[in-house]
């Protein structure tokens, strides 16, 4: 393969490799002298708190594994003997658990900051993909983590969630057959969720890697929003950037560990700790808190779609639900391409900031709504938050494309910074 310059390093042993497999050149490159702007904030610390959290869950999930026992007759008392007998393994489970709710953290934050600092804009737009097919992945993987230890909300929540595929015209039920290996919620369905549990983390490493290459193709975004325009604009991520990190990393694991020492059940429903049982369901299925905003708009579709006053219906109320929970995510994929206003960062553009809080407000009574019994003024009230949802992506955004106003940016990023902003004329 070819490469480009090596450097020259002073430690005999490293020089050895080095000259064989550049791979310190390359580390050097990519984190040492890497330039970076000089003007982050503490936003962009949470794409390496995202990678502290994903190898906390696979070192966590695999010493969890050498004890688990992947059956229905000895899943759950396995999980109950992990956390009595086995030493330490009270403190694994806990980090896995509440790990799984601090990475989805991690990873709202991260998406956030991307959002309002416009960082799917061109030419970052794949890298943005990425992440949401990343996102995607720690969906698959944390709902099929959540059935393992095989309480009630495991059992109920996988056919539940299992179940919506039967809304998928002529080979929906086949499909959902397909998915249980049998007829319901089982034995091959507890054992197949186990190895891809297994196996996703790593797929989503792999991609996580390609994330990071084509972030290092285009260099990073900053709170400006504005190109890098020479090197005054830019830091080595070594020293600088490296310990920023690290301090942000600390504080951020600081919270997580307070959760898994002082309050390890917080986040959990205490239904978990109650064996699964086919023949009882629970008065109430809730998914874990970082699925709410979805399992909202997934209920938010109550009525078939057809023609009004006649027989006549398009899309059942069900396939509704997943199509628009679906759609929810398709929205964020797309996002780049529907936001084509010329300016990056929402410090710039006052409308689409406004906005942008109120799509968060929205996202989060969405969330209330999802722990919410579908019933009474929790229906309309998630209706109305997914119409906003939408709305957010198909109107408000391409009004803006048209009408929001450009604004005057600051002419680098290096003045910015010693004229300690903002510049810019709103
Ligand atoms: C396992 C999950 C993820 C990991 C480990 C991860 C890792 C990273 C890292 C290390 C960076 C560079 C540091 C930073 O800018 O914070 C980054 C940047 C970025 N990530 Fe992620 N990421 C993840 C998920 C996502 C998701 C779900 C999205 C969006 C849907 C996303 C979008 C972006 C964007 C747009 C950038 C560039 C930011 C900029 O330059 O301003 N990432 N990611």
């Amino acid at each position: 393969m070819a490469s480009g310059p090596r450097q020259k390093f002073d430690n005999p042993v490293i020089e050895w490799v080095d000259s064989r497999l550049p791979i310190f050149t390359l580390m050097n490159k990519e984190y040492g002298v890497f330039p970076t702007p000089r003007n982050f904030n503490y936003f962009w610390n949470f794409g390496a708190i995202a990678m502290v959290m994903l190898v906390t869950m696979i070192v966590t999930g695999i010493t969890l594994a050498m004890h688990y026992n992947t059956s229905t007759a000895g899943a759950f008392d396995s999980v109950e003997r992990i956390m009595r007998d086995v030493n330490s393994g009270w403190l694994i489970r806990y980090l896995h658990m509440n790990g799984a709710s601090f990475f989805f953290i991690a990873v709202y934050i991260h998406i956030f900051r991307g959002m309002y600092y416009g960082s799917y804009k061109k030419p970052r737009e794949l890298l943005w993909m990425l992440g949401v097919l990343i996102f995607l992945l720690m969906m698959a993987t944390a709902f099929m983590g959540y059935v393992l230890p095989w309480g009630q909300m495991s059992f109920w929540g996988a056919t539940v969630i299992t179940n919506l595929f039967s809304a998928i015209p002529l080979v929906g039920d086949s499909i959902v057959t397909f998915l249980w290996g049998g007829f319901s919620v089982d034995n091959p369905t507890l054992t197949r969720f186990f190895a891809l549990h297994y196996l996703l983390p790593f797929v989503i490493v792999g991609v996580v890697f390609l994330h990071v290459w084509a972030l290092h193709v285009t260099g990073s975004n900053n709170p400006l929003g504005i190109d890098v325009k020479g090197p005054q604009d830019t830091l080595p991520f070594h020293p600088y950037y490296t310990m920023k990190d690290m301090f942000g990393i600390l504080v951020f694991l600081i919270v997580y560990v307070a959760f898994v020492f002082f309050m390890p059940n917080a986040l959990g429903h205490p239904d978990n700790y109650i064996p699964a049982n086919p023949m009882v369901t629970p008065a109430h299925i809730v998914p874990e808190w970082y699925f709410l905003p979805f399992y909202a708009i997934l209920r938010a579709i109550t009525f078939d779609i057809g023609i009004p006053f006649t027989d006549i219906v398009f899309i059942e109320a069900k396939l509704g639900g997943v199509l628009a929970m679906f759609g929810s995510i398709a929205m964020l994929f797309i996002l780049p391409f529907l936001d084509t206003h010329p300016i990056r960062s929402a410090t710039f553009r006052p409308w689409y900031r406004i906005a942008l809080f109120g799509f968060v407000v929205v996202f989060l009574i969405l969330g209330v709504c999802g722990s919410k019994p579908a019933e009474g003024f929790w229906v309309p009230l998630s209706q109305l938050c997914t119409l906003l949802y939408f709305a957010f992506f198909v109107v408000a955004i391409p009004f803006f494309n048209k009408k929001e106003p450009v604004a005057e940016l600051p002419p680098s990023i290096h003045q910015a910074v010693l004229t300690s902003q903002p510049v810019a004329a709103e």
